[in-house]
């Protein structure tokens, strides 16, 4: 048994404390816009916020997230508006496929928290996600955008 904070509501989850934060989100929680990619914190795809810090839930045991504020890309919107690095996405046409934005706009809105003026340079160190479709640029250009909206 865990209890978790996840988008500000408390929930109770039966799982094994090492289980993967992912799979709770996904498979116990119902929270799908989380993504599997490659299960090895290389990818990206599965980043969430825990306490506000970019962490890849593929890797993390659920144990670790327990009394922590965890966010996923569900949590982002406030009262139905998006957030500037979701608007900024939509206005510049960022995704192809789509699978691995989600876990994109989690890592780059962690980065704005951090540094709301990011270098190209910041932006290289702190976003390592993978896009199989190739949307670096895009990505790139939407967070100048959203740095500044
Ligand atoms: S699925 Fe977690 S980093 Fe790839
Ligand atoms: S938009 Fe397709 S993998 Fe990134």
């Amino acid at each position: 048994m865990a209890k978790l904070n996840i988008n500000g509501t408390l929930r109770d989850v039966e799982v094994e404390p090492d289980t993967p934060l992912l799979w709770v989100i996904r498979e116990q929680v119902g929270l799908t816009g989380t993504k599997y990619g490659c299960g090895i914190a290389q990818c990206g795809a599965c980043t969430v916020h825990i306490d506000g810090v970019a962490t890849r839930s593929c890797s993390l045991p659920v144990s670790d997230a327990a009394g922590k504020k965890i966010t996923t890309i569900e949590g982002l919107a406030v009262n139905g508006k998006l957030s500037k690095v979701q608007q900024a996405w939509v206005e510049h046409d960022v995704p192809q496929c789509g699978y691995c934005q989600c876990g994109m706009i989690m890592a780059v809105s962690a980065l704005l928290a951090e540094k709301p003026k990011p270098t190209d340079k910041d932006i290289d160190d702190a976003i390592t996600n993978i896009c199989r479709c190739g949307t670096f640029q895009q990505v790139r250009e939407a967070i100048h955008m959203a740095a500044n909206a």
